[in-house]
């Protein structure tokens, strides 16, 4: 009965049948939020699968202050991430709460910032160029492919340390293959969404193969910490060797066991999403011809082998890659929070149990906001400042992405070693559809693109190195 009314109390209740919106959410999100959204813009809420299945989307921007700054009130507990558990496991930050969830992230988010970014500067227009160097001039590849090979390289580097030797040439070719078994398809994603489908049917049904796919990955991982635990190097400073020596209050290092779930969570937190966000920022840049020749003028001014801290902090490159994130946010909402004490939000009031997801794409997505917001105009980022609560590609809050700064980063650099050294084109002249990969939105068609030349030597800003010597 107390739930009933408690139903009855949440803020614009969608009127289409359970297991119908069910349906539409898993198939395509974007068709299920806007029509919502057309009907209450602000607020409303939906009856979906993943995160919980009542669950209230807050689109506007007061409501998304809240949510990230009322956290006594709104918290955002680990237990609500459970539908990653099968790829994390219990002790992923995602799945912490409390001081472990501080202490985990005081760990971590260190070097995603300051002085190691440096380290990333050279690596990351290194990266690039050995990639673009191996695809063929004149024949069409897909960037996404390009940008995932290239994102998880740098994640190899940053999490692991590893950007050479046999295990690293393993987990290369693995994790992407087991990551895009889930997360290929709105169908394949159902797996996680759906609990009842995870069966073991054997090494070829759908779940069997990603629970043998899992333990092959596991199985380099802790090969991995095995080796760093019999053979320690105090001068490494990637990111399992700082967690390997860190201990908890009680003076203990971490297990086995934790040290492989935050290795996979970073992994599957970092790779896709930056990949993903760098192949949309590709397809705008070269969509909109004017865009990359304003992008051009702009590297220019920075003469030769420019320092990569110049070029982060150049803002047309800037608002093309806010502009990027916010027309395509790659996350479409938010980590869950639930309601801990009743609390008013934009006029309706939460009652305790009630989960809530800021919705990233619809507030990115605001006329009031963004003006044509279907439009892809960088200027706007040069117009006016968003606040943080209006533009949040990575949330906000106790649970905001801990790997903005490098995804930020690398992105910039990619784009601008890509810009620089290549003259390159779009093959298919139609625009790219979003499509759900698992919790992201990525281009249906990979962007398609050709190489169709070298920009010229003394023209060529962002230096990189096109041997394999990295
Ligand atoms: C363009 C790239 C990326 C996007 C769009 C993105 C987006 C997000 C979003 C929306 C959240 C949830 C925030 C919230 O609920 O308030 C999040 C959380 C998180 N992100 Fe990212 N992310 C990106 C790259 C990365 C990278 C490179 C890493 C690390 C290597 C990373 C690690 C994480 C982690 C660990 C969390 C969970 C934090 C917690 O539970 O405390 N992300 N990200």
């Amino acid at each position: 009965m107390k739930a009933r009314e408690n139903q009855m109390r949440l803020p614009h209740t969608l009127k289409t049948p359970p297991f119908l919106q069910k349906f539409q959410w898993a198939a395509d999100p974007i068709q299920y939020m806007e029509k919502a959204a057309r009907q209450y813009p602000d607020i409303f809420t939906g009856e979906v699968v993943g995160f919980g299945d009542t669950v209230v989307f807050v689109n506007h921007p007061q409501g998304i202050q809240e949510i990230f700054t009322n956290e006594k009130k709104i918290a955002a507990l680990g237990k609500l991430n459970g539908i990653l558990q099968p790829l994390i496991g219990d002790n992923s930050l995602f799945m912490l709460d409390g001081d472990r969830h501080k202490q985990h992230r005081k760990i971590l988010m260190p070097p995603f910032h300051g002085e190691r970014m440096q380290t990333y500067g050279k690596l990351i227009p290194n990266l690039t160029g050995k990639v673009f160097s191996q695809l063929p001039i004149d024949q069409p590849f897909l960037a996404l492919t390009a940008m995932q090979e290239i994102s998880l390289q740098v994640t190899l580097q940053t999490v692991f340390g590893l950007y050479k030797g046999e295990r690293c040439q393993q987990l290369k070719h693995l994790f992407p293959v087991f990551i895009s078994n889930v997360f290929r398809s709105p169908l394949t994603s159902s797996l996680l969404l759906f609990p009842f489908l995870q069966q073991d049917l054997g090494a070829w049904s759908p779940w069997g193969k990603f629970l043998r796919q899992r333990q092959e990955v596991d199985k380099l991982l802790y090969a991995e910490i095995a080796e760093r635990r019999q053979q320690p190097d105090p001068d490494r400073t990637d990111i399992l060797s700082l967690l390997m020596s860190c201990r908890d209050e009680a003076g203990n290092l971490m297990t086995d066991r934790e040290l492989r779930d935050e290795l996979i969570t970073l992994m599957l937190a970092g790779y896709e999403t930056t990949a993903t966000a760098m192949a949309w920022g590709l397809y705008w840049i070269h969509q909109k011809p004017q865009v990359r020749k304003k992008l051009l003028q702009e590297l220019d001014t920075l003469g030769d082998s420019p320092d990569p801290m110049s070029i982060f902090r150049l803002p047309y490159l800037t608002a093309v890659c806010n502009e990027t994130l916010r027309i395509h946010p790659v996350s479409m909402f938010t980590l869950p929070r639930v309601v801990q004490e009743s609390v008013e939000l934009l006029g309706h009031t939460l009652e305790p149990g009630t989960v809530t997801q800021g919705c990233i794409y619809l507030t990115h997505h605001r006329e009031d906001l963004y003006p044509e917001p279907e439009q892809f105009k960088p200027e706007r980022f040069l117009e006016r400042q968003f606040s943080p609560y209006e533009f949040l590609p990575f949330g906000g809050g106790a649970r905001g992405c801990i790997g903005q700064a490098l995804a930020m980063f690398e992105m910039k650099l990619v784009l601008a070693t890509m810009v620089s050294n290549y003259q390159l084109a779009l093959v298919d002249k139609r625009p790219e559809k979003l499509q759900r990969r698992g919790f992201t939105l990525a281009p249906a068609n990979g962007v398609k693109m050709i190489i169709t030349g070298q920009r010229a030597r003394q023209e060529s800003r962002v230096t990189m190195a096109t041997t394999s010597a990295l």
